[in-house]
C-alpha cells in the first residue's frame, strides 16, 4: 500500500500483505486507466460526478447542518483517474473536509495525482491499494464513501460492499454505482462473443482491441449491442482503447437488477436510501407511472411496494444501464422539505436552474401567469421544467439566492404582493417547493450548514488558486 500526497511523494508506505485483488483487473487498469483523462483539462473544467454533490448529501442525509470541516472525511474507493476525488475535494477546498483517494492502479493514480497538483488541492491523500485491504490500512472511519463503477469488477462484490460498510462512521453514507443487467443486455452478448474468440487467454490486449474494433465496424444492425448503444458510444468514440476494453473485454464484470440491489444492500448490513437523482431525471426513470396510462395497470402498480414499482420501471424502460444509489449505515434520515421556514433553499450544484438563469425562468413564469402549468425549457437541460405560475411564484423563485431563509423569501414575496393574504403566499410556496424538490431544482441547508458553490464558481476559484 502506498500513500502519496502530490507535495510529499516521499511519504510512501509498503505493505507486505498478500494480493487482495484480481491480477487481470489490475493489469487492465495499469495498461488502460479509466476513464482516460488529460490532466491539462483541469485548468479549464471541473468534471462533476452524479453521486458526489455535497449540497445534495447535506440536504438529504446531514439535516442541512453539515459544515464539511476538517473532521468530515470522504473515501473515494476505486477512484480511477480522480473524477470523484477532485470534485469532492474542490467542493470542500475552503471548508477543510478531507478526501482519501484509493485505487489499485498506480497508472490511474498518477493521473489523479497530477490533476490534484494542477489544481493545487491540499486535501486529497492518494493510496495505492485494494479496497479489500482497507481494514488493514488504518485509514479511520468515513462520513461518506463514493464507489462508482468498481464493485462489479471484484471477484466477490459482497466482500467489497461489506468492507466499505465497515469503514463508515455510524450514520455514514455510501454512494455506489454498479452496472444494471437489463440495459446492458447487448453488452453482455458482445462480451460472450469476444470471450469465445479469446478463450485461450493468451491473446495480447492490442490484438483483442483491434479484432474488437473490426467486429464493431462490421456488426449488423440486428445485433443486440445497437439497442441502447447511444449509452455506450462514449466508451467507444471518446475513451478509445480504455473504453472499448472496459466495456467489452473486461475479465470481471457483473450487473444487478433493482431487486438484486435491494437484496445486496440488506445482505451487507446497510439500509437502502434511494436511487440517485441524476441530471437526466433518473428518479423519473424508476417511476413506472411515467410510462403507463391504463388506469387498471396504474391501480395494480400503485398498490405495490416502491422497490417492486422500481423493478417494473426497469423492465418497462429497458434502458437503465447502471444503478446509482445511496445506502446508509444506520437508519435513513428524513429528507428536508420546504415546510420548515428556517431552512435556506438554493439551486443545487447541478440543478436545471442556476442563479444566473433564474431571472429568465422568472420572466417566463410572469409571462405565463394564469396558466395552470408553465413549461420552461432551459438551455442544456434535457427535460423541460414544469411549474405552476401562480402570482407570487416568480418573486418566490427570484428571492432564492442561497442565503435567504424561506421565511425571508416569503416576506419578500408578500411585500411584492400586499393584496395577497400571507396564507396564499405560503400555499403558493408549498406547491412550488414540492415541484422543485420533485425536479431536483432546489436543495435545503440550515444556517450553520456549509454553502457549496456551483460548479462554475468552484472552477473559477480553482483557476485563481
Ligand atoms: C471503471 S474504473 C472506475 C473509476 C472511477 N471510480 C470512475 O468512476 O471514474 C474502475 C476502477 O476500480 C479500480 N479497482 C478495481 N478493483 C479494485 C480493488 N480491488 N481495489 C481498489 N480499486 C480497484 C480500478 O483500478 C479502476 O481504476
Amino acid at each position: 500500500m502506498r500513500a502519496i500526497k502530490p507535495d510529499e511523494s516521499s511519504r510512501i508506505m509498503n505493505a507486505s500483505t498478500a494480493p487482495n485483488y484480481l491480477p487481470k483487473v489490475r493489469e487492465q487498469y495499469e495498461a488502460l486507466p479509466y476513464p482516460p483523462c488529460d490532466p491539462a483539462l483541469d485548468r479549464t473544467q471541473l468534471v462533476s460526478t452524479g453521486n458526489d454533490r455535497l449540497d445534495y448529501l447535506n440536504h438529504r442525509f446531514f439535516d442541512g447542518s453539515q459544515r464539511f470541516g476538517s473532521d468530515f472525511r470522504v473515501l473515494c474507493a476505486g477512484d480511477g483517474t480522480g473524477n470523484s476525488s477532485v470534485f469532492l475535494a474542490e467542493q470542500m477546498a475552503q471548508l477543510g473536509g478531507q478526501v482519501v483517494s484509493l485505487d489499485l492502479s498506480s497508472a490511474s493514480q498518477a493521473i489523479a495525482i497530477e490533476r490534484t497538483r494542477i489544481r493545487k488541492l491540499t486535501n486529497i491523500t492518494h493510496i495505492n491499494a485494494s479496497l479489500l485491504d482497507i481494514p488493514k490500512l488504518d485509514l479511520g472511519e468515513f462520513d461518506y464513501i463514493s464507489c462508482s463503477g468498481v464493485l462489479h469488477h471484484l471477484a466477490n462484490p459482497d466482500d467489497g460492499l461489506r468492507t466499505l460498510a465497515g469503514a463508515l462512521k455510524p450514520g455514514g453514507i455510501l454512494g455506489i454505482m454498479v452496472y444494471a443487467t437489463i440495459g446492458r443486455t447487448g453488452v453482455y452478448y458482445m462480451q460472450d462473443l469476444l470471450r469465445t474468440l479469446f478463450e485461450s487467454g493468451d491473446v495480447p490486449m492490442e490484438t483483442q482491441l483491434s479484432v474488437t474494433r473490426e467486429l464493431l465496424a462490421e456488426l449488423p444492425r440486428t445485433n443486440w449491442f445497437w439497442l441502447n448503444n447511444h449509452a455506450f458510444m462514449n466508451d467507444i468514440t471518446q475513451y478509445g482503447d480504455s473504453g472499448i476494453f472496459d466495456l467489452l473485454l473486461h475479465t470481471q464484470d457483473r450487473a444487478y437488477t433493482v431487486d438484486q440491489i435491494y437484496q445486496w444492500v440488506a445482505r451487507c448490513g446497510l439500509k437502502f436510501a434511494e436511487f440517485i437523482p441524476q441530471r437526466s431525471h433518473q428518479q423519473v426513470s424508476y417511476n413506472p407511472m411515467t410510462h403507463i396510462k391504463d388506469p387498471a395497470a396504474r391501480a395494480i402498480i400503485s398498490a405495490l411496494p416502491i422497490p417492486e414499482q422500481q423493478a417494473i420501471a426497469e423492465l418497462i424502460r429497458g434502458n437503465i444501464i447502471m444503478h446509482t444509489f445511496y445506502a446508509c449505515r444506520g437508519e435513513v434520515p428524513c429528507e428536508l422539505t420546504g415546510d420548515d421556514h428556517s431552512l435556506i433553499p438554493n439551486f443545487g450544484i447541478v440543478s436545471p436552474i442556476s442563479l444566473s438563469d433564474s431571472t429568465n425562468v422568472c420572466n417566463a413564469l410572469r409571462a405565463a401567469a394564469g396558466q395552470s402549468m408553465a413549461t420552461i425549457t432551459v438551455p442544456n437541460v434535457p427535460h423541460p421544467i414544469g411549474l405552476i405560475p401562480n402570482l407570487a411564484v416568480p418573486d418566490l423563485l427570484a428571492a432564492i439566492d442561497g442565503q435567504r431563509t424561506i421565511a425571508e423569501i416569503l416576506n419578500l414575496a408578500h411585500n411584492a404582493h400586499p393584496s395577497l393574504h400571507r396564507d396564499d403566499i405560503i400555499s403558493q410556496w408549498n406547491t412550488l417547493a414540492h415541484e422543485m424538490l420533485m425536479q431536483q431544482i432546489v436543495v435545503y441547508r440550515r444556517a450553520e450548514g456549509a454553502r457549496i458553490l456551483d460548479a462554475l464558481s468552484i472552477q473559477h476559484r480553482s483557476v485563481k488558486r
